[in-house]
């Protein structure tokens, strides 16, 4: 069978994880998707040196990979709302299915876009845009599609919660935190973006579309960040008992389904309280299954290049089931009774 083909937009932190897992796990991905998957070009301006680019083509021109026809899936990891939107449109355009960890994309503009994919055919992934390596996009869409889901919450951004806990622990300061999360590849582009809650208010317009089959609509979540929780604040909070986590909160309400992002005293045999670092984790209640609780690593590299990775395999899969090319009639053998029966 012929491989898939990808061609990855932007060579950073996830750009780069995603180039060296799907060139260390090669083998492992090709026996889970049925046929090999190549990188066929990078599209970056700056090279990665964790990165060996010397048998891939690279361009500077991200649009060249949405117009090569050999690619048949564009991965979208360059981040932002207006060329990255421009950029997915043109590939989807083209024929091309697509798969993105961006999130900001995918709350703002996903209604175009998957509109725009559905009129073309093709498939956008999206898995790790929300919580990094946590399939819980998946699980709420499939593991839990008999469920009425009741309320979705937890923790979806993972620089917050790595300088909530840091400064808790350690009694660091928030911008030293803020700077270490950065250097970890844990950050937005923009950090504001993690800190104001903005990050987290798209994650959660992402999750909610798809728990409570509501539109996408991030301008109606109310967002506010952790700047403005001091050491002090940290501190307190334990004495009474609470841990201070940003928490992401959906929930059917008599008016409709409320969605925020916030600090939120958790009290400490919450089991919310108890995931730190860059850990996220979501809970979901359903009517059927009642509560469950996913947790994993929510950025970085690796955990956000696994789910990129999860999403390629999956389209690999299904582009993978092509209608059996018979030449003529004389191509199919017609089995003699008997050797159907032995
Ligand atoms: N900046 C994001 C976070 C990256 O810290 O959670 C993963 O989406």
């Amino acid at each position: 069978m012929k491989p898939v083909k990808v061609g990855i937009c932007g060579l950073g932190t996830v750009g780069g994880g995603t180039f060296n897992v799907l060139t260390e796990n090669n083998h492992d991905i090709a026996r889970r998707a049925g046929r090999e998957i190549i990188i066929e070009q990078v599209g970056t301006r700056r090279p990665n040196p964790a990165c060996d680019t010397s048998n891939t083509q690279v361009t500077d021109d991200i649009f060249a990979v949405a117009e090569n026809p050999e690619i048949d899936i564009l991965v979208e990891l360059i981040g932002g709302y207006d060329v990255a939107r421009e950029l997915v449109l043109k590939a989807i355009e083209n024929g091309k299915h697509v798969v993105t960890a961006n999130k900001a994309l995918i709350a703002v503009h996903g209604a175009e876009i998957f509109a725009a994919a559905k009129k073309a055919g093709v498939t956008v992934g999206y898995e790790a845009g929300v919580a990094g390596g946590i399939p819980v996009i998946k699980a709420i869409r499939e593991g839990l599609a008999a469920n009425h889901i009741e309320r979705v919450a937890g923790i979806i951004n993972g620089t917050g919660n790595f300088i909530l806990t840091e400064m808790r622990d350690k009694g660091r300061d928030f911008d030293d935190v803020l700077q270490e999360a950065q250097a970890l590849g844990y950050a937005e582009a923009d950090p504001t973006f993690d800190v104001e809650g903005i990050d987290a208010a798209h994650k959660l317009t992402i999750l909610s579309s798809i728990a409570y089959g509501i539109p996408l609509q991030f301008e109606n979540c109310f967002t506010e960040g952790i700047s403005k929780i001091t050491r002090d604040d940290v501190q307190y909070a334990e004495e009474l008992g609470y841990r201070i986590k940003h928490l992401g909160i959906s929930a059917r309400t008599s008016t409709g389904i409320d969605l925020r992002v916030h600090p939120t005293l958790v009290p400490l045999d919450n089991m919310i309280a108890k995931v730190d670092g860059v850990m996220n984790a979501v809970a979901v209640k359903g009517n059927a299954v009642n509560d469950t609780l996913f947790c994993g690593p929510g950025a970085g590299a690796g955990p956000t290049a696994s789910a990129v990775v999860a999403d390629i395999i999956d389209i690999a899969r299904e582009i993978s089931i092509e209608p059996l090319a018979f030449n003529s009639l004389e191509d199919v053998r017609v089995l003699p009774i008997e050797e159907v029966e032995t």
